[in-house]
């Protein structure tokens, strides 16, 4: 793929392409389906904005249960610097999650500091259950033990952007999952 004609200039390579992320999305969604079939309450899926918003859009267009779909927008500090893992709220949900499932949907886990406070946040909530559905997953970076329930790939701590990730805002639109070249 090194050499592919159309791949943008800062990207080195497409890590995850196209088929493979709609096969791996509806498996993850066969799994969601089979996990809440019997709950009495619709799922509230919680997208956290911006990063999630494509997978979560494939994800819950191949759900058959009842759902929800609900947004949060937060902002974590001390990607540099020495605050970090500071995560602050800055758009709460819509709905009142209380009584019900939630699954939270991220694009990445990264260090695990966004995650785990909104486990922490909306454990608090009266939820009936709190899981998460995260699209990728950097293990090598993480530095507070999260438990995932719905996985979808692995990969290497390298930056990463497409399919609702970016940089800077670029390249968040792409439909395959690309990595980037670092800026020097
Ligand atoms: P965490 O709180 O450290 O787990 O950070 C997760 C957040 O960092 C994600 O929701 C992304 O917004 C951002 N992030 C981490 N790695 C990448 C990447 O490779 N590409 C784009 N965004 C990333
Ligand atoms: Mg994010």
């Amino acid at each position: 793929m090194a050499d592919n004609p159309h791949l943008a200039k800062d990207l080195r390579r497409i890590l995850i392409d196209e088929e493979t992320i709609a096969k791996r999305v509806q498996e993850l969604a066969d799994e969601i389906n089979e996990k809440y079939k019997d709950s009495e309450e619709p799922l509230i899926l919680v997208g956290v904005l911006k990063g999630s918003f494509i997978f979560l859009a494939d994800l819950s267009r191949r759900l058959t249960i009842p759902h929800i779909v609900d947004f949060i927008a937060i902002s974590s500090y001390g990607k540099k610097g020495d605050k970090r893992g500071e995560v602050r709220l800055l758009m709460d949900t819509r709905e009142n999650l209380a009584g019900h499932d939630v699954l939270i949907v991220e694009d990445i886990l990264d260090s695990g500091s966004t995650l785990s406070y909104l486990i922490r946040t909306f454990g608090a909530r009266s939820t009936k259950s709190v899981s998460t559905a995260v699209f990728l997953d950097k293990p090598a970076r993480h530095e507070v033990d999260i438990d995932i329930q719905f996985k979808g790939f692995e990969i290497p701590d390298v930056w990463v952007v497409g399919y609702g990730l970016d940089y800077k805002e670029r390249h968040r639109t792409l439909p395959y999952i690309a990595e980037m070249i670092p800026e020097n």
